[in-house]
């Protein structure tokens, strides 16, 4: 078989229609799949040494979260070195990225790969892949056929990119087009809630506004503080770090705004402070809740008339620094029991940034856990890490009181768990290996399935209730959503959940 007109045409439309949308690459996507009758396929954009998905049919979730370093990934090298349609061995030695991340397909030791990788003029800026199962499945494809399939993809991802660039233009001007300069480390997540915040960084970015980060405990307040600095243009200029958590009063002054020699006992010289470091950068107040009120005070009085005086000095120096400030408290109820100055409240929350907790983000856990999943396995070298269907329920499900540090750090220990126990040089990260904390983890988990006296289809049966119950609490008890998390069709859900008593 080999492509109609009619396909070729179809791909186009689909292509130039709502040239912004953004689920033009899913369609895309998923029309590929039809046309070429593969089993998994992605459009994956290339910056800064990597590949990252943009749009995936037929894999995981998670692999929308997941991050493809060049350097770890032989199979993703060579098509960003072919220039060309790769077509790779059905018996191919390099192991595949997708490997274990397609559903229903645990192994991908011999099956059908190919990788079209994706030009403007001279630069990579993408690649498509395409997986099948059965070791012939491409082969009724021409080169030419191909080529044709990736040059269309490449112009619209092309045109999307140059769009996106100009929606985020700012202040900034753009005096050349760079596809790879180094990023800083990036924010995953695509739920609502996320996009949102990622709008808001964009634009409080290119302002010169001093911003108040707030947010639970590892949620991600620091990222966001250096998205800001990075995207606004003092970028090029420092960042200054400063945990007042851990000033003790006695230097913190000093600290802020530096001493002249003989201010105090041990003022042995001249020492500039983190204003002086930071200007015409941003000076990050981390955890500014903890500021005493003096100390408000003083930091207020610089926000107003940007001068600082440095301890036992009279004169005082301008300085140019914006502020980004964190707290993971309630700064609004700290004002009211007039612990925190509520002036300075308002000159630090002229535009107030609320990172949610990850417990309101929807399957971005999955993307998270993928992106940690890809880390582990660069760390570890390992050749695979993948969350099993009960593993990813199991993350769907929880409340995540420490967010996506505790994240983190729960997949890092699943992984060295998993590791220790494992066969080969790849790692399945099953529920077992999640020792999550709060009440309703685990434990209850066993409770549910060891309380009543069992044989293994009653245990079975006990546990899926259990899972089903969970992917419903974390999906607003919708049917549908739980089905997605749990990696099942809906129909099957509703089936299996009558025959387990959970609906009449
Ligand atoms: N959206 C995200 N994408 C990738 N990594 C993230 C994301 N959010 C947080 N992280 C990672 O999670 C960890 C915790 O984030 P961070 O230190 O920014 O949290 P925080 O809100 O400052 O926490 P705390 O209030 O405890 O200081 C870091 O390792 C950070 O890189
Ligand atoms: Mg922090």
């Amino acid at each position: 078989m080999s492509f109609s007109v009619d396909v070729l045409a179809k791909i186009a439309i689909d292509l130039q229609s709502d040239i912004g949308h953004p689920d033009r690459f899913a369609r895309l996507i998923t029309t590929l799949r039809e046309v070429l009758g593969c089993d998994a396929s992605a459009l994956l954009r290339y910056e800064a040494h990597q590949f990252i998905p943009l749009a995936i049919d037929g894999l995981a979730k998670d692999v929308l979260g997941r991050r493809f370093t060049l350097a770890g990934h032989p199979r993703l090298e060579a098509i960003a070195r072919a220039g060309d349609v790769v077509r790779f061995p059905a018996d191919s030695a390099l192991p595949d990225p997708y490997d274990g991340l397609i559903p229903g397909h645990e192994s991908l030791k011999v099956h059908a790969c190919l990788g079209l990788p994706l030009f403007a003029g001279q630069n990579l800026i993408g690649a498509l892949t395409l997986d099948g199962m059965s070791a012939d499945q491409f082969d009724s494809f021409s080169d030419e056929e191909l080529r044709l399939i990736a040059a269309l993809v490449s112009g619209a991802l092309n045109n999307a990119l140059l769009i996106a660039r100009l929606e985020s233009q700012n202040v900034l001007p753009v005096t050349s087009i760079s596809y790879s300069e180094p990023a800083a480390q990036e924010i995953i997540g695509l739920s609502d809630r996320m996009l949102q915040l990622k709008k808001e960084i964009e634009i409080v970015a290119a302002s010169d506004l001093n911003v108040l980060i707030s947010g639970e405990t590892g949620t991600g307040k620091e990222l966001v503080a250096k998205a800001i600095h990075e995207g606004s243009p003092r970028a090029a200029n420092p960042l200054v770090y400063l945990n007042c958590a851990a000033l003790p009063e006695s230097v913190a002054e000093s600290e802020l705004f530096g001493h002249v020699k003989g201010a105090f006992t041990g003022a042995i010289s001249n020492r500039s402070g983190k204003f002086e470091t930071a200007d015409n950068g941003t000076l990050f107040l981390d955890e500014i809740g903890e500021l005493s009120l003096a100390l408000q005070a003083k930091l207020l009085r610089v926000l107003q008339y940007g001068d600082i005086q440095r301890v036992g000095d009279d004169r005082s120096l301008r300085v140019n620094v914006r502020v980004l400030a964190a707290t993971n408290r309630d700064l609004r109820e700290e004002v009211l029991t007039g612990r925190f100055r509520a002036d300075l409240f308002h000159r630090l929350s002229v535009f107030p940034l609320s990172v949610p907790p990850l417990r309101e983000r929807g399957d971005d856990v999955l993307l998270l856990a993928g992106y940690f999943c890809e880390q582990c396995r660069l760390r570890f070298s390992l050749s695979q890490v993948v969350l099993s269907p009960g593993a990813r329920a199991r993350l769907l499900a929880y409340g995540w009181p420490g967010n996506v540090r505790e994240l983190e750090h729960a997949i890092h220990r699943a992984v060295v768990l998993a590791r220790a126990t494992r066969a080969g040089n790849e790692v399945v990260l099953e529920p077992h290996h999640f020792q999550l904390s709060d009440e309703s983890g685990v434990a209850d988990i066993k409770l549910a399935v060891l309380s009543e006296p069992q044989n293994l289809r009653e245990a079975t049966e006990a546990f899926q209730r259990e899972a089903i119950a969970r992917a419903l609490a974390a999906n607003q008890q919708t049917w549908s959503a739980a089905a997605r998390a749990l990696e099942m069709d809906v129909a099957n859900l509703h089936r299996l959940a009558k025959r387990l008593g959970m609906k009449p």
